[in-house]
């Protein structure tokens, strides 16, 4: 590639507890702080100047781990470097308040792992860092696209503050990632103002299988949840359900109808389906083979779908992954 460049590199601004980049993705891209904390002076005027030298570092060192980056492409004459950012990811903070099988988070997936990131609160305050790019007029406002991941936002005390500060001051949209298991009133406000999407991984129709997954007991709390918001917000609730297909734990046609009999009630909008990506991503032999049944539990939501008048979407990388009917590592 020429001329490389990254959509990603350009409009996006990540904040992670450990370091403060461009992108989400498993590559390396640009890092514009490692080990950021409250007390290092946050320089604003770096950003762009970053930005620029790390485009022109891409055409001259092969070598970046962007290279072997999926976003990266060739530059068309239309594409410019911006000088504000359209997209902000925020996962500042670690603490959740379930403790997911599949969640990166417990990559040894034991009690300790489990402990530690339930104490560790957000690593550092992220409320004056979004007043200095409103200042510094470093986000376009109008299409501005904002996204809480974490941890969950059930457990960060900055949520509301933050939140009330991009409203206060110019966004498009809202994208919430949470379990659901606290109900957020802020939440609700912003459905009511057509400002937000929550996306909600429910993996199951039962308690049990709950259980198991998400290892609390919260099922039914989370589905009241779910009916509040549309009581409250009726069609402005713009709520995506996630079923994340686990090994083990609700790979069956059984677990999947209890699902969509449990979601017909509350008519979500949307159902997400997924893989677990630690089957597709993170095997020692970089290989799976997609077994039979999570082609099942696609038809059964895509027909559930069409027959409900509900939209069924499956995010283009595990749509390739599906189509192939195997994942193989690039890096193999
Ligand atoms: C780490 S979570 C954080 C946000 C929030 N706590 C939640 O669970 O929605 C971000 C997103 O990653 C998804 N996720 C986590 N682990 C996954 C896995 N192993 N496979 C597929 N998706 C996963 C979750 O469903 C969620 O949509
Ligand atoms: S090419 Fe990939 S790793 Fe590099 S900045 Fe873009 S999205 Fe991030
Ligand atoms: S709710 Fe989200 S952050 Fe919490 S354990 Fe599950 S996937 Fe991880």
């Amino acid at each position: 590639m020429s001329n490389p460049f990254c959509d990603q590199l350009n409009n996006v601004i990540s904040f992670f507890h450990d370091k403060i980049m461009s992108c989400c993705a498993p590559e390396q891209g640009l890092v514009y702080y490692y080990q950021y904390n409250n007390k290092k002076e946050f320089d604003f005027s770096s950003l762009n100047k970053n930005k620029q030298l790390y485009f022109e570092e891409l055409i001259n060192n092969k070598n970046l781990p962007c290279h072997r980056c999926f976003y990266l492409r060739e530059k068309k004459d239309t594409d410019l470097i911006l000088d504000k950012y359209k997209e902000i990811n925020i996962s500042h903070w670690t603490n959740c308040n379930c403790n997911c099988v599949y969640c990166s988070r417990n990559q040894n997936n034991n009690f300790k792992s489990y402990k530690f990131f339930k104490r560790k609160n957000q690593y550092y305050n992220l409320l004056p860092i979004i007043k200095g790019l409103y200042e510094h007029n470093l986000l376009d406002k109008e299409n501005l696209i904002v996204r809480f991941q974490g941890g969950d936002i059930g457990v960060l005390k900055e949520f509301e503050t933050l939140v009330r500060e991009f409203d206060r001051n110019g966004i498009n949209m809202f994208h919430f990632l949470s379990n659901n298991i606290i109900y957020q009133p802020i939440i609700a406000e912003m459905f009511n103002k057509k400002k937000a999407l929550l996306v909600t991984s429910l993996d199951c129709g039962s308690r049990e299988t709950y259980k198991r997954i998400k290892r609390v007991d919260k099922f039914y709390k989370m589905i009241n949840n779910l009916i509040r918001y549309k009581s409250e917000c009726g069609d402005n609730a713009n709520i995506h359900i996630k079923y994340i297909i686990t090994k083990d734990y609700n790979d069956n046609l059984q677990e999947a109808e209890n699902f969509l009999s449990v979601i017909k009630d509350i008519k979500v909008p949307q159902i997400n389906y997924d893989i677990d990506y630690r089957d597709i991503m993170m095997k020692d032999n970089f290989e799976f083979f997609i077994p039979n049944i999570y082609y099942k539990i696609h038809e059964l939501f895509e027909e559930y779908c069409k027959e409900n008048n509900c939209i069924f979407d499956v995010n283009p990388y595990t749509k390739n992954i599906l189509e192939q009917g195997y994942f193989s590592s690039i890096h193999k």
